[in-house]
This record gives C-alpha cells, sequence and structure tokens, in this order.
C-alpha cells in the first residue's frame, strides 16, 4: 500500500508517496524551500505544490516541527512561523488539498516510529531514543517499541541556554563549528538526557545523520549505544506516511 508522506522543516517541505510494505519512498522524494515567514498559509501553499507534483489523491501523512496532538493541533512552533500555535493543522491541509484525509505528526516522533519498524531501531526492546539535529532538536521516546509522544528533549535547558540552540545542526551551521567543536556539545546534550533517561540506545537522526562518521567518534563517555538513523533524512516522510496508515 502507498500513502503520500510529507515532512515540513524549518529549511524544506519534502514529499513522496510511500511503499508502506518497504518503509521506502515509492519515486524520488520533492522539495521545496520552506516559505519566509513561514505562516501556516505559505506553508500550506508549499504542502500543495510538493503533492501536485506527484499528481496525488488520497491520504496524506504530514509531520510539523512542533508539539502536535490529535493529529491536528498544533501547540507550540519554535522554528516555524508563531501564528501556528492552535492552528487546526488537519483542517488547513485538508483544505488545501482539496478534501484529501490528512493526519499530522511531530517530525521526531514520525521519524522515530520509521526508524522503529524499518530502521535502526527494528525489534529494539527497551528505552530507546531517538534525537534529530537539524534546525532545532527532535526527540522521540520508545519503551519496548511503544512511543511517548511529543517529548520535546530539544528544549531541555543545558548551561542556560536552550540546548537546540547550542548542539542543533544548524547552531553548528551558523556558528561555522568544527566537527569536533560541534560533536563537543552534542556529547553535553546526550550526557544530559541520558542522566535522565538512562536510554539502552540512541539513534542519530536528521540531516546529520548521512555524515555520522565526521562526529561520532569524538563522543565518548556515553553508555548507551549510538547509531546514526538508517533511514537517514526520510524517515520523516516515512513516518508521517505510516500514521496516516494508522490513525483512522
Ligand atoms: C520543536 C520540536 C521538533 C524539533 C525538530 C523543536 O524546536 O520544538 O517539536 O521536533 O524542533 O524539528
Amino acid at each position: 500500500m502507498q500513502i503520500f508522506g510529507v515532512d515540513i522543516g524549518g529549511s524544506g517541505i519534502k514529499g513522496a508517496p510511500v511503499d508502506l510494505d518497504r518503509g521506502d519512498l515509492a519515486q524520488e522524494r520533492f522539495k521545496v524551500l520552506t516559505p519566509n515567514p513561514s505562516t501556516p498559509d505559505s506553508v500550506a501553499d508549499g504542502v500543495k505544490l510538493v503533492v501536485d507534483q506527484f499528481g496525488w489523491t488520497g491520504p496524506v501523512g504530514l509531520t510539523f516541527p512542533g508539539v502536535v496532538t490529535d493529529g491536528s493541533h498544533i501547540r507550540t512552533a519554535a522554528n516555524v512561523d508563531k501564528s501556528w500555535v492552535d492552528t487546526d493543522a488537519r483542517a488547513l491541509f485538508s483544505e488545501r488539498l482539496g478534501g484529501m484525509p490528512v493526519t499530522v505528526v511531530n517530525d521526531a516522533d514520525a521519524a522515530g516510529v520509521a526508524e522503529m519498524h524499518f530502521g535502526a531501531g527494528k525489534d529494539r526492546k527497551g528505552v530507546v531514543m531517538l534525537l534529530t539535529f537539524g534546525t532545532g532538536i527532535g526527540s522521540a521516546i520508545f519503551v519496548d517499541g511503544v512511543l511517548v509522544p511529543n517529548s520535546e528533549l530539544g528544549h531541555l535547558e543545558l548551561h542556560g541556554h536552550d540546548a537546540e540552540k547550542r548542539a542543533s545542526s544548524k547552531a553548528k551551521d551558523d556558528e561555522e563549528l568544527s566537527w569536533e567543536h560541534w560533536a563537543h556539545r552534542v556529547q553535553k546534550y546526550l550526557a544530559h538526557v541520558e542522566m535522565l533517561f538512562s536510554p539502552d540506545l540512541f539513534i542519530i537522526g536528521g540531516g546529520v545523520s548521512r555524515k555520522a562518521h565526521k562526529f561520532l567518534p569524538y563522543i565518548e563517555g556515553i553508555a548507551a549505544a549510538i547509531v546514526p538513523a538508517q533511514l537517514q533524512n526520510n524517515a520523516g516522510i516515512v513516518g508521517a506516511a505510516m500514521h496516516a496508515a494508522t490513525d483512522g
């Protein structure tokens, strides 16, 4: 079965039809830049462009980079326009897509669900944490494969700062940090998360997961195993489609 998945991020909106049996994209994904300002209206236009590119009609699962409840209600918007807060995203996207059934889920939760089914977390019991390093830091916590949604660990306070402002990959780019310097910050962040949750496994997701060999070797002193995400930057798209398949 195929369902369309869209991953809405702070920098890009990307999507493709997803083959749910294989847990992979059925066609090469299409991406547009996230508009600035990233208001609900302009992002919905971007989503429509992506979906129309494939001539898709049918169910659509979307991710959102903030807290989302009930597959629709946007509760926070750290890295997109603040006017998203309290938006009924299901109604917005469904209307813009001509009435297609849609559902919305937090981006890190979507990526985590995809990794647990098809990637680095497959068959893993215990406490598994997927952390995505991108414009912000997203988190998804699994206990014996079951998701604890909307965990928002990117906003833990670290040395007096919002952690994602120091250790996201955007912070690396903005401050032009070397991989080693940035890895040091990621290590401090992981140590803090480990102190709180003692996970068995950390899965590192987001765009940087493609370059894990450049920074994981610098990370030391963490008891949990640390592995890069296997679906890399497609995990959000796949997880969004999986969420749509199970959400009513
Ligand atoms: C948001 C999270 C999101 C993460 C990654 C954070 O700023 O609060 O909801 O998962 O960024 O996009």
